[in-house]
């Protein structure tokens, strides 16, 4: 049975004056998973958040949130919650005092969560009384969070919410959203941080001048077939060095681009995954232990560069006269007829 859907997008299309913010985009988000947007800058993540949370409405396309279709007013729509281009807090408030106004504008009947929890759950706790004015990015990038969660959403929508957080701060986050998860709230937001949209989510859109380049299951992107660099340690890397040499398929990577430093012992090859299994089984053979091996940079990471940087090159099924994307927004005079790839051209 296919999952339930908490948003599709179909051929949503955005354009400020002559700037296409988003072009024909279409989306999938599975209800109670955690969908991470991801794009270079003015690639048109907090534009499509903005419309989720009913802050702007597409001028071509069709939107449905948690079921219902979304009109053509601007209001939030239901179960929907959260911020872009960071929250909205009043500075001369202190946090107890910014999340108790917020929820004294909650409809009675709306289902909501407590002040003090919201404060716990973010850890802000120990600084509820102190004025927000003082408040550092990741403080309040919390407090926003917390005031989302006042409303006790079945949509989150977050721009960036790691932005500006401490290791402390950020665990908090994930635990929250994991939580939220957990409970079959859905979750969307934006980063440009791999590392946390590795670690949060399950599916992710990639976009690129207001196009969808990717959209799907993070498990998609890895592709066996790309050759990629992986950094290997071993408890012998004279051998393993040796070993790698003689292995069909592997190239030892030398020099500035080897993303290693001469004195740890690590080395990088460069391979498709049968050449590195291969490796591995040869080690063993040989008696020498591998204590690490691990590409340079992560799947999701290799795929955005691939397909933000140049998309036409390295896109098998990508028809060749689209235009290089560039980090500039799509202009309404480069608009061309290339389809979006879907999750389900990601299946094939
Ligand atoms: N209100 C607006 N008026 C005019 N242009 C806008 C407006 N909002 C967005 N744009 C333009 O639309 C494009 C997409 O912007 P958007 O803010 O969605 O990008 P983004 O992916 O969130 O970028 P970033 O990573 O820098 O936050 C940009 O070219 C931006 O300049
Ligand atoms: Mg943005």
């Amino acid at each position: 049975m296919e999952a339930p859907v908490a948003v599709r997008g179909r051929g949503i299309t955005k354009v400020f004056g002559d700037v296409v913010a988003l072009d024909h985009v279409d989306v999938s988000m599975t209800q109670g998973q955690i969908h991470g947007l991801v794009g270079p800058n003015g690639a048109g993540k907090t534009t499509l958040l903005g419309l989720l949370l009913g802050l702007a409405v597409a001028d071509e396309g069709s939107l449905d949130i948690l079921g219902a279709p979304v009109g053509r007013g601007l209001a939030a729509p239901d179960g929907v919650s959260g911020f872009v281009d960071g929250p909205g807090l009043y500075p001369t408030l202190t946090a107890r005092q910014n999340l108790a106004t917020l929820a004294a504008l909650c409809p009675d009947d709306a289902p909501a969560a407590g002040v003090e929890e919201s404060l716990e759950q973010v850890g802000l706790a120990d600084v509820a009384d102190v004025k927000v004015r003082g408040f550092s990015l990741g403080m309040r990038q919390r407090l926003g969070l917390a005031a989302a969660l006042l409303t006790r959403p079945r949509l989150l929508v977050l721009d960036e919410p790691s932005n500006g957080l401490d290791p402390v701060g950020k665990k908090h986050v994930h635990g929250v959203l994991s939580r939220l998860v957990s409970e079959g709230v859905t979750v969307v937001l934006s980063s440009h941080r791999m590392d946390d949209l590795e670690a949060l989510c399950s599916e992710v859109t990639i976009l690129s001048s207001g196009r969808v380049v990717f959209s799907g299951p993070v498990a998609k992107l890895s592709d066996d077939s790309r050759e990629l660099d992986y950094r290997l340690r071993a408890s012998d890397p004279s051998a393993a060095r040796a070993v790698a040499a003689g292995t069909p398929g592997i190239r030892i990577v030398e020099g500035p681009d080897a993303a290693a430093r001469p004195d740890t012992g690590v080395i990088i090859v460069r391979a498709r995954v049968a050449a590195v299994d291969e490796l591995v089984a040869r080690m063993v053979r040989e008696d020498v232990a591998v204590r690490e091996l691990a590409p340079v940079v992560s799947p999701l990471e290799a795929a955005f560069l691939a397909l933000t940087e140049h998309p036409a090159r390295t896109e098998p099924g990508a028809r060749t006269e689209q235009p290089a994307r560039t980090e500039q927004p799509a202009r309404m005079e480069q608009h061309s007829e290339q389809p979006a790839r879907t999750e389900q051209e990601a299946d094939r």
